[in-house]
């Protein structure tokens, strides 16, 4: 029933088991990042195939190859001389009571190696009918229809990444694994959706479907859209649940900190606006941005050097055109808190997504990430101090994600060590609050970040380096390399880390009405939640 694939011939735990192919195996199945099993009496080997290699029994049959119309001497040589051997690398073993154990041991001559069988992926990975909701399917090992689970809760527990070139599925996988997550209320997650692709609709290459759906419209009592641009929202059909407008107040020196490649933002400019802050406090931008005439008499009073401020003033100018910045009096209190309404809904479970519209420029994407991230994860430092504080289990928040793309422009070495990202990414679990990164180009991220990542999802790269940083910190990560390069251009990723038993390859789970299906549950209108807030 089970097809044997081929048999184990010979090699090592260090460099992987070689697997001689059977004569009946078709080579096109066998291929680099395939899943299999290695069967012994007590043990099962769960491996990816690394390396493949043509061989044959003699080398003087390399002398005379046969010739294209020679089919019975091709047809004999292929019976007992010709043969293809694989390399196998086993990563995890199952014992015959279904405990995972790490690879120690090997498995005996000639143990036939057979695709590994659902029991057993479920086993391994989880089920995703397990009533817990603690796992989640992202997809199927290649070849093969048996679900691979992520187990969600260890998600929360780290900081996770995916990476990938453009155009290879992040953004479609990004939203699976959030549905897993919002679906099984896992975490609230607070989602930067620089092409408003996660909430109401995004878009989709090919020309059959157009669209699929966001997660407010597969969750509409489970997530809320606040927008900065609220008629870029309407114009793709929907209403955002609230409109995002803040102060110059909210607005401090830190937030600018993650610019300064952007703004090229020298040093200098950097003092001149503590010395700014120093002053005036919050009011600082709203005074520097004020005096467009008079920025030497600023400079005297505060002390700074004037072409410092003026360097600043012309930075941070394009501020004022950013209609969702809506300057009020100095020295009041912004009435309406915009990120007050945010933690409000954050406490009741509600995921939020804030869409940028036709803001879509790295300067907004980077000051309101930070922005509100910083502000957020304050309130949730206090929240979990709380918690500390009082062991009262309701008191204890729920686990936070943050998701940000473009990642690599918040945590590169510069940034990592001065702003909010670096801090959540390095204190991990403590405070419940952790980030999921999305990014084309890791290599620019903090190595440091990136080897702290708990599970990463790794699609499509090409550049060395890229692959070089995604995989740092892994085992074998010279067989990974190779898995790697093999995956094709989309819909195929590499898993690896905190929340897998093994690293694994799949196939990603099509986001399509199947999907939408399987996530649909009863729902109260968000409407409604909205009234009962308010
Ligand atoms: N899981 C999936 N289900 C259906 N289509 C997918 C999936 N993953 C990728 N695609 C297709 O690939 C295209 C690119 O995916 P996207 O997530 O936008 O890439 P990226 O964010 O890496 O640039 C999508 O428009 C879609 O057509
Ligand atoms: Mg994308």
């Amino acid at each position: 029933m089970q097809r044997t694939l081929g048999t184990i011939i010979g090699g090592s735990l260090a460099d992987g088991l070689t697997m001689r192919v059977n004569a009946e195996t078709p080579l096109e199945i066998i291929r680099t990042g395939k899943f299999v099993s290695i069967v012994t009496p007590q043990y099962k080997f769960f491996s990816l195939i690394t390396d493949m290699r043509l061989e044959v029994s003699h080398p003087d049959i390399l002398l005379f190859p046969p010739g294209e119309h020679e089919q019975l001497l091709m047809s004999v040589l292929a019976l007992k001389d010709m043969y293809a051997t694989a390399v196998v690398r086993p990563m995890v073993v199952l014992n015959d009571r279904k405990q995972v154990l790490p690879v120690k041991i090997v498995p005996q001559h000639f143990s036939p190696v057979v695709e590994a069988q659902e029991e057993d992926i479920t086993t391994i990975f989880g089920d995703e009918r397990d009533p817990s909701g603690r796992y989640f399917a992202v997809g199927s090992p290649l070849g093969m229809k048996s679900p691979i689970c992520l187990d969600l809760e260890k998600i929360t527990e780290r900081s996770n990444g995916i990476f990938g070139k453009t155009g290879t599925g992040k953004t479609f996988l990004t939203r699976l694994v959030l549905a897993g997550l919002i679906k099984n209320n896992k975490a609230v997650c607070v989602i930067f959706d620089m092409h408003s692709e996660y909430g109401l609709q995004a878009r989709k290459e090919g020309n059959q479907e157009l669209f699929v759906k966001g997660l407010r419209t597969l969750f509409p009592d489970k997530v809320a859209i606040f927008s900065l641009d609220p008629l870029s929202t309407q114009r793709r059909g929907g209403s955002p649940d609230m409109v995002i407008s803040l102060s110059y107040q909210s607005i401090s020196v830190e937030d600018l900190l993650s610019l300064q490649e952007e703004l090229h933002l020298h040093s200098t400019a950097y003092e001149a606006a503590y010395l700014l802050s120093a002053r005036y406090k919050q009011d600082w931008l709203a005074v520097l941005l004020s005096h467009g005439e008079r920025l030497k008499d600023l400079a005297n009073d505060v002390g700074a050097h004037p072409e410092s401020i003026a360097a600043l003033y012309r930075k941070l100018k394009q501020i004022e055109r950013l209609p969702f910045f809506v300057p009020s009096p100095q020295g009041e209190e912004p009435s309406e808190n915009i990120i007050d309404r945010m933690m409000e809904f954050i406490d009741r479970g509600i995921s939020i997504i804030i869409e940028f519209g036709n803001y879509t420029s790295t300067f907004c994407y980077l000051l309101l990430a930070n922005l509100i991230t910083r502000k957020i994860h304050h309130m949730y430092t206090r929240k979990t101090e709380r918690f500390l504080g009082s062991h009262r289990k309701q008191d204890e928040p729920q686990k936070l994600m943050i998701v940000i793309e473009e990642a690599h422009k918040f945590l590169n070495s510069q940034a990592a060590r001065q702003t909010i990202f670096g801090t959540i990414a390095r204190e991990m679990r403590k405070y419940y609050v952790s980030l999921l990164v999305v990014d084309q180009r890791p290599s620019g991220i903090d190595p440091e970040i990136v080897s702290q990542l708990g599970t990463r999802i790794i699609a499509q790269l090409h550049d060395e380096k890229d692959i070089q940083s995604v995989l740092m910190g892994a085992h074998n990560i010279q067989q990974l390399r190779v898995v790697l390069s093999s995956l094709d251009s989309k819909k195929q990723v590499l898993l690896l880390g905190h929340a897998l038993a093994m690293p694994i390859v799949i196939e990603t789970r099509s986001y399509d009405d199947q999907f939408y299906q399987a996530m649909i549950q009863q729902v109260k209108p968000l409407h409604d939640m909205i009234n009962e807030i308010f």
